[in-house]
């Protein structure tokens, strides 16, 4: 151990997770948590569950888990609170999405129908193909954040919570570019009072939980918390954000093929993507303008880890697609099919044809309880802003203006890792190895 470790509150007490959308994911991962801690299943595709580090030397033979090298909170310390358009309690929802088996649902019906939603902050503007009645009333959004306020810290009082973290797991709202209204938190707050349009509900949820301290994470491709006005909220209030749009099925495996076949220097003429779902997400992106905030996270994924602008030969032109088509009988079990053409010595071409029969909220579950986890580990380290060791479970990866995100999941994995051995106060791990052979 060569570093000091840094200052890091000890996860004591319950920590609520705040949970905005209880859809197919947010109870997917409820059910499964509930289901883990009375061992009827494993946490399969969690860091902070399953994962290890590796510290100091390789001839050391220290590999510990995560947990044992930076103090986490534990999943018995979790209250669940949701929000959602529809009034189904976490039973019904879980029900209704699919994903998990009847008998396995039945098991921790007691804990899941605990979990009732509150009203939601939604407006259709935004989600136009969803229509829920579950909805708080105010007069302007500067009212709705209010009101989450107030029912945030009543929910902290009643169960006793030493802290919290929210978690946007709600529908994809619909392309919002950055506008004035976004660059400074005054001109947000103005613009809450004035129901400016470019303000949807998710950041509304978003607002409230910067204004308590409350750190917040975005599993959808919604902008909502990348925005400089929150940017300054966060380092105001000394909170911790991250995003954007959990890394799961196709995007996931692309950003396990692409860095393979640039590794190789294998070039690329095109990539075409396309899936089948049946979920309410897939509903949703079956919406053009909600599409396009899910097509504009997915697509950028491959530009950056191939930088065409550095190997121009190799990348300069490649064609790139992305599709999703709604087709309700698959239900949550998403199929996708990747073409991709690529191009090896002397310019021959060849062909990588993937089909991959995925569960998306199976993917998802884990990246919830790791985001909360880590988020909550982020705040007690004193660690403020956009957490870019975070990128790793995103399509989108939040980062500053001057800086392009890392897409590539090996280097995304390797600074994750850095990160937790710098906050254990343990040495980085360079790869060189030269000292071993000296
Ligand atoms: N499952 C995955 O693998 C995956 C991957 C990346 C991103 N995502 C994103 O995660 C989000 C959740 O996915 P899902 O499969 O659970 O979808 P879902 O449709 O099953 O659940 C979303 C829930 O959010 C609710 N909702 C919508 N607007 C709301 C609001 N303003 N306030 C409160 N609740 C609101 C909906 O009523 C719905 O119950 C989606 O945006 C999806 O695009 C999912």
């Amino acid at each position: 151990m060569s570093e000091k470790r840094i200052k890091i509150a000890a996860p004591t007490g319950k920590m609520g997770v705040l949970l905005i959308g209880l859809g197919a994911v947010s109870t997917t991962f409820i059910a499964g948590v509930e289901a883990i801690k009375k061992g009827l299943g494993k946490p399969i595709g969690s860091l902070t569950q399953m994962g290890t580090v590796r510290l100091g030397k390789r001839t050391e033979k220290r590999i510990p888990k995560i947990a044992e090298v930076v103090p986490l909170a534990g999943m018995d310390d979790l209250v669940f609170a949701a929000w959602d358009i529809f009034e189904d309690d976490a039973y019904a929802a879980a029900t209704n999405s699919g994903v998990l088996e009847a008998s396995l649902l039945q098991e921790v019906k007691t804990e899941l129908e605990a979990i009732r939603p509150r009203k939601a902050v939604f407006d259709p503007r935004y989600v136009t193909r969803l229509h829920g009645t579950h909805l708080k009333k105010g007069k302007t959004k500067w009212d709705l954040a209010q009101q989450l306020v107030d029912e945030i810290q009543q929910f902290q009082k009643e169960k006793h919570l030493d802290r919290m973290v929210m978690i946007w797991c709600g529908s994809t709202e619909v392309f919002i570019e950055r506008k004035e209204v976004h660059q400074s938190i005054e001109k947000l707050e103005a613009g809450m009072k004035n129901n400016d349009e470019n303000i949807p509900s998710s950041m509304i949820y978003a607002f409230a939980a910067l204004q308590l301290g409350i750190p917040f994470a975005n599993g959808a491709p919604n902008l909502t918390v990348d925005i400089p006005a929150f940017s300054q909220l966060a380092e105001a209030n000394q909170v911790p954000v991250c995003g954007k749009d959990f890394k799961t099925g196709q995007t996931l495996m692309k950003t396990i093929l692409a860095p393979g076949l640039k590794a190789r220097l294998l070039g690329l003429s095109g990539w075409f993507s396309t899936n089948i779902l049946g979920n309410r997400d897939g509903e949703v992106l079956d919406d053009p303008e909600s599409f396009k905030t899910k097509e504009e996270s997915k697509l950028s994924v491959l530009e950056h880890i191939l930088q065409p602008d550095v190997y121009p030969e190799l990348y300069g032109n490649f064609y790139h697609k992305v599709r999703i088509n709604y087709y309700p009988p698959r239900k949550d079990n998403k199929e996708g099919w990747d073409n991709i053409d690529i191009v090896g010595w002397l310019g021959y071409p060849m062909q990588i044809k993937v089909n991959f029969l995925c569960r998306d909220s199976i993917l998802a579950a884990p990246l919830v309880l790791d985001l909360v986890l880590f988020l909550d580990l982020a705040k007690r380290a004193g660690m403020v802003g956009i957490q870019e060791w975070l990128s790793f479970y995103f399509k989108s990866p939040m980062t500053l203006p001057e800086l392009y995100p890392e897409h590539d999941l090996t280097i995304q994995l390797m600074k994750l890792k850095n990160t937790l051995r710098y906050m254990g106060g343990e040495e980085q791990i360079t790869h060189l190895g030269l000292d071993y052979y000296q």
